[in-house]
């Protein structure tokens, strides 16, 4: 069955990026141009998804205001004839179909992809982090959508990270099966850097059966007191197969300080009609450094 349908939580709290995320989403940080969330949602529709739904919490109005219509803005841009920024606002507007449902409390990952179960219904659902921007040629979710139209079962995007930030990810015990391909023995969620069964970490990007919600609705609390969407998947292992697949393109945790930092500058240093000076400003200044 084809994966039609995508969901992208966007319900936690952005701790690690206070203050900027008091009273606004850390989804809707800008990234050169662009909220980090309009780069995912550009993400699913390049891979050929057809309906969104996003996982919005207290203070995330503005991510529904961003992709819905502004009656005045355009109003006001066509009578000064400014056309292209017009286009980019309408465009945006009618850009895709997107539902939105409230997670009432941040209660983790699994928890949020578990409101998602009424839009899902019964078919195979790709799940993009909000905060987690994949830059590559061929979309991160396009590739974890061929690699499932090839096996029918639930994949986790995995890429390997360095062995002393294992303890920030879900990471994966498992077999290589194919190329870029492991089947899961195991998942565990931000295990210590020592008991860790390996350095390959789930990153964002998921598709999964809808046998997913019978799991996460078993599932208990875990790690930092939330319902894990890892711990969740290990439940649903006991009864599938799952699979995590090794996809291409360079990751940024737009949710991290640091991470947001070189997403910018990265992005900044490509972007159309900056690069060239932008450039030019980040070779005087790394002289000066
Ligand atoms: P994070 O692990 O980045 O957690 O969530 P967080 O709570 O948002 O941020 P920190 O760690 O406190 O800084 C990964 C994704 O899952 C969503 C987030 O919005 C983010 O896009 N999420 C997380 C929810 O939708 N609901 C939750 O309860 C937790």
């Amino acid at each position: 069955m084809k994966v039609r349908k995508a969901v992208i939580p966007a319900a936690g709290l952005g701790t690690r990026f206070l203050p900027v995320t008091k009273a606004q989403p850390k989804e809707m940080i800008c990234i050169v141009d662009k909220p980090a969330i309009q780069y995912i949602v550009e993400e699913a529709l390049a891979s050929g998804i057809e309906e969104i739904l996003i996982i919005m919490g207290r203070n995330k109005e503005s991510i529904a205001n961003h992709f819905d219509k502004t009656p005045e803005l355009d109003h006001n841009l066509a009578a000064k004839n400014k056309t292209d920024l017009l286009k980019i606002s309408e465009d945006l507007s009618e850009m895709a179909n997107i539902h939105f449902v409230r997670q009432k409390e941040a209660k983790g990952l699994g928890h949020a992809v578990l409101c998602a179960k009424a839009f899902v219904g019964n078919e195979p659902f790709a799940v993009l982090l909000g905060d987690d921007i994949v830059d590559g040629e061929v979309p991160a979710l396009k590739q974890l959508m061929d690699a499932y139209e090839t096996h029918e079962s639930s994949i986790l995007g995995v890429q390997h990270v360095a062995k002393d930030q294992v303890d920030k990810y879900g990471i994966v015990d498992g077999a290589l099966i194919a190329d870029r391909t492991y089947e899961v023995k195991r998942l565990v969620e931000k295990p210590s850097v020592v008991s860790a069964p390996s350095n390959v970490a789930a990153l964002g990007r998921y598709i999964l059966t809808p046998e997913i919600f019978e799991a996460l609705e078993k599932t208990p609390v875990g790690k930092g007191g939330e319902i894990q969407l890892t711990d969740g998947m290990d439940i649903l292992r006991e009864t599938q197969k799952i699979l995590a697949y090794d996809f291409s393109g360079k990751r940024y945790d737009t949710g991290d300080k640091l991470g947001y930092l070189k997403a910018t500058v990265e992005f900044a240093l490509k972007h159309e009609v900056l690069k060239d000076d932008f450039k030019d400003y980040v070779k005087a200044l790394a002289e000066t450094l």
